[in-house]
């Protein structure tokens, strides 16, 4: 009693403390408003990339924001122009694209969604805070947020892949370890989440395309994590390029204010992406920059990266009364807030000395080490091939063997290769290595080096073949219709299968790529999406067998870039999978028409992706028993306890990602397949079983349904716990 009265003072004083906080900034913030021209009020309003440059406009206040630049000596230069040499001293925020780490890199998003481990995803971001605020960053665009269900698209290296639930966890560990705990700590480095909406639904996986989401769909499927991050404190949001039912979402109202602003509560700061205000003049929905401009601001956007509209227009758009003075002053109150919650009117400037002490720091190797290790996944292990035996002689070849700029994957701005350590430079601790080089790079086509490849290997006990994609083939504007590996890299798998050694083929790429008929060439197969500077020391590890994979996949593989898009939770059809497939070359010469008895499914591909959704295996076998769920029906308040048996029944410890997935089997829409309800990592050792419990509160089942409400239907349910997408027997429930 006395604890529990205890923990309530402690509760309402921090409470009180900051609503305070809240208080005093809210004071602040209208004292400075109050001082301020309307033109310091559109410098504020400004972004631009650069630093030095812009000295002079910084001074007149005609700059509230930088990007790119992490110089510390040039970014506290340019903050004493503003602080020291502007008329109302207001500091810069200073922004830059750390999206998996600043110095020390650690594995794309895409990876990091992989690890299914939040806690040393938040890990990672605090790291790649701690790096970046000591160079004078404090403000990061990301997390990116966008689900993504095409492989093609070359952004989906930078998020969590498909599903909605695990993208809410991702984006919520990142946010929460940039931010640290308290907004004005110098390390606390304020998120964006990105980009608010739909972006990743880009039409044929071509960057920046259309889109097209309905309202249920995009609250289903696109908004979840958005508002998750919301709801955790994330201080700034992005709009993004594509459009959303016709109207971009950087003049997009409903998104902007009513569910971000109205909806949501978001009290945060809301920037354009790289003059995605411009850019609606190439998407036809705004005349010149001028009226971008008026309808950006409008619709609720406060600070505009690169357009350069607000700074020339916005002042000849409030004179015209186009835009409102108030609309003007909610925009900077925003942008005001953020830079005293960051408490940089306190701390403007950052020790010069700092930056170069922190990177790389021992801990910071060792969490992108540990990081890498758990974002690999084993796609295939035949007989045992992995691991390889420690002391053995191992062939190493490959474009990916020895690539330390390419490792570190797309956006590393600031990872230098230099600290890379590569596969071929860290198996040496474990293996004698022969080096034979090949192709030098993915997308080289020269098999000239094979035979010789070929020859060295007879002095090997094993091959261990790098492949996959060079950092610039995914990311940003790198979509790809053919995604196949690249260049000869397929013909330089089957000629290391042809010696007849054991092949181990390790992909080292940006997203999800077709790797099925590469399989069939080679005894074991380890995917590792860009894995980041420690990318070497953690896949040697895995190959050696002094870690275990635990790696599951964070989006569907299919067979053929033709299936995309193709996700495990899409709706049920009218004309689901009944086990029957008639393929291409079964069909009968002049057969007749018909389609009776057929369902959702390819001639040539069939059913069925490559790997589902959830997949990766490990060098120990796991087995699921007795799993069960404590009730046959439930009351909508109700927690529904699931509990199984876990046994490790291989040789090794590991950890298993044990998913729990449910199905709707009615509803007032259709529902999808499956869907992710949670996941634990669980380690066990060889031979354990372990009895785990997990609690599913039958509220986490609501969606938005018919009538745009979000509720929990009534009726059947099915449920299941495995340890992928596509495993599991499903047990039946009811909601009353
Ligand atoms: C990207 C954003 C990025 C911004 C700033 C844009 O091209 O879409 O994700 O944050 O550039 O570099």
């Amino acid at each position: 009693m006395r604890i529990k009265q205890l923990l309530l003072i402690v509760a309402m004083t921090s409470a009180t403390f900051a609503m305070a906080q809240n208080n005093d900034v809210d004071q602040r913030v209208e004292d400075l408003l109050s001082q301020m021209t309307l033109e310091e009020k559109i410098g504020q309003m400004n972004q631009l990339s650069g630093g030095y440059q812009y000295t002079e406009m910084i001074k007149a206040g005609q700059v509230g924001s930088v990007l790119n630049i992490v110089d510390p000596v040039e970014i506290n230069a340019i903050q004493r122009a503003a602080v020291e040499q502007s008329r109302l001293g207001i500091p810069l925020l200073v922004s830059r694209d750390v999206i998996h780490g600043f110095r020390t890199i650690f594995p794309i998003p895409i990876g990091l969604a992989a690890t299914f481990d939040p806690a040393l995803v938040e890990q990672g971001a605090r790291v790649a805070a701690i790096e970046a605020t000591a160079s004078g960053v404090r403000w990061t665009f990301s997390p990116m947020l966008d689900v993504a269900r095409d492989p093609r698209w070359g952004r989906v290296a930078e998020g969590s892949g498909e599903d909605p639930y695990l993208d809410v966890q991702m984006g919520v560990a990142m946010v929460k370890g940039y931010q640290g705990d308290n907004y004005a700590d110098p390390t606390s480095m304020a998120a964006c989440i990105k980009h608010f909406v739909g972006y990743g639904a880009a039409e044929g996986g071509r960057d920046y395309n259309t889109t097209m989401i309905s309202e249920r769909a995009l609250r289903n499927t696109y908004f979840p994590a958005f508002k998750a991050c919301v709801d955790a404190g994330a201080l700034t949001l992005m709009t993004s390029f594509n459009d959303v039912d016709g109207i971009p979402s950087t003049g997009n109202n409903w998104l902007l204010r009513d569910i971000l602003r109205e909806e949501w509560g978001f009290d945060g700061m809301v920037v354009t992406d790289w003059n995605s205000s411009g850019e609606m003049i190439a998407h036809g929905f705004a005349e010149d920059l001028k009226d971008a401009t008026k309808i950006s601001i409008n619709a609720g956007v406060d600070m505009d990266m690169m357009s350069w509209g607000y700074i020339q227009h916005v002042k000849a758009l409030v004179e015209e009364g186009k835009i409102s003075m108030d609309t003007i002053d909610n925009a900077v109150r925003n942008i005001l807030k953020l830079k005293f919650r960051l408490g940089l009117f306190e701390n403007p400037y950052v020790d010069e000395s700092l930056a170069r002490k922190v990177a790389y720091a021992p801990e910071h190797l060792a969490a992108a080490k540990q990081t890498a290790i758990e974002s690999a996944i084993l796609l295939q292990n035949n007989n045992s091939t992995l691991p390889l035996t420690k002391g053995s002689t191992i062939l190493v070849t490959g474009p990916m063997a020895d690539a330390p700029y390419d490792q570190l994957g797309t956006w590393a701005f600031d990872g230098e290769e230099q600290y890379t350590v590569t596969p071929l430079k860290a198996l040496g601790a474990h293996f004698n290595v022969i080096n034979a080089p090949t192709l030098t790079y993915s997308r080289d086509k020269s098999t000239a080096s094979f035979k010789a490849a070929q020859k060295a290997a007879k002095k090997a006990d094993a091959i261990v073949v790098f492949v996959g994609e060079e950092a610039i083939l995914s990311g940003e504007a790198h979509s790809l219709s053919d995604i196949n590996l690249q260049g000869a890299q397929s013909e330089l798998i089957a000629a290391m299968k042809a010696t007849g050694k054991p092949v181990v083929v390790v992909v080292i790429a940006g997203r999800p790529l077709t790797i099925e008929r590469d399989m069939q060439n080679c005894d074991a197969m380890l995917y590792s999406f860009h894995p980041g500077t420690m990318g070497g020391e953690a896949l040697a590890d895995l190959i050696a067998g002094v870690a275990v994979p635990s790696g599951k996949t964070p989006m569907t593989f299919l067979r053929d870039a033709g299936q995309a898009p193709f996700y495990y939770n899409h709706p049920m059809t009218g004309r689901p999978n009944n086990g029957t497939e008639t393929l291409l070359y079964d069909i009968p010469l002049k057969a007749g028409q018909t389609s009776l008895g057929c369902t959702s499914y390819y001639l040539d591909t069939g059913y069925g992706p490559h790997l589902p959704f959830g997949y990766g295996l490990s060098y120990t076998t796991f087995e699921y028993s007795n799993v069960k769920i404590d009730k046959a029906v439930y009351g909508a308040e109700d927690t529904i306890v699931i509990e199984y048996d876990l046994t490790n029944s291989g040789k090794y410890d590991a950890t298993e990602v044990a998913q729990i997935y449910v199905r709707d089997l009615v509803g007032s829409v259709v529902r999808p397949v499956k869907e992710l309800k949670g996941f634990e990592r669980i380690t066990l050792k060889a031979g354990e079983t372990k009895h785990c419990r997990y609690e599913l509160n039958v509220s986490e089942l609501a969606y938005w349904n018919r009538d745009m409400e979000y509720v929990v239907e009534p009726g059947k349910f099915q449920l299941w716990v495995a340890g992928d997408s596509a495993s599991g027997t499903a047990l039946d429930f009811e909601v009353r």
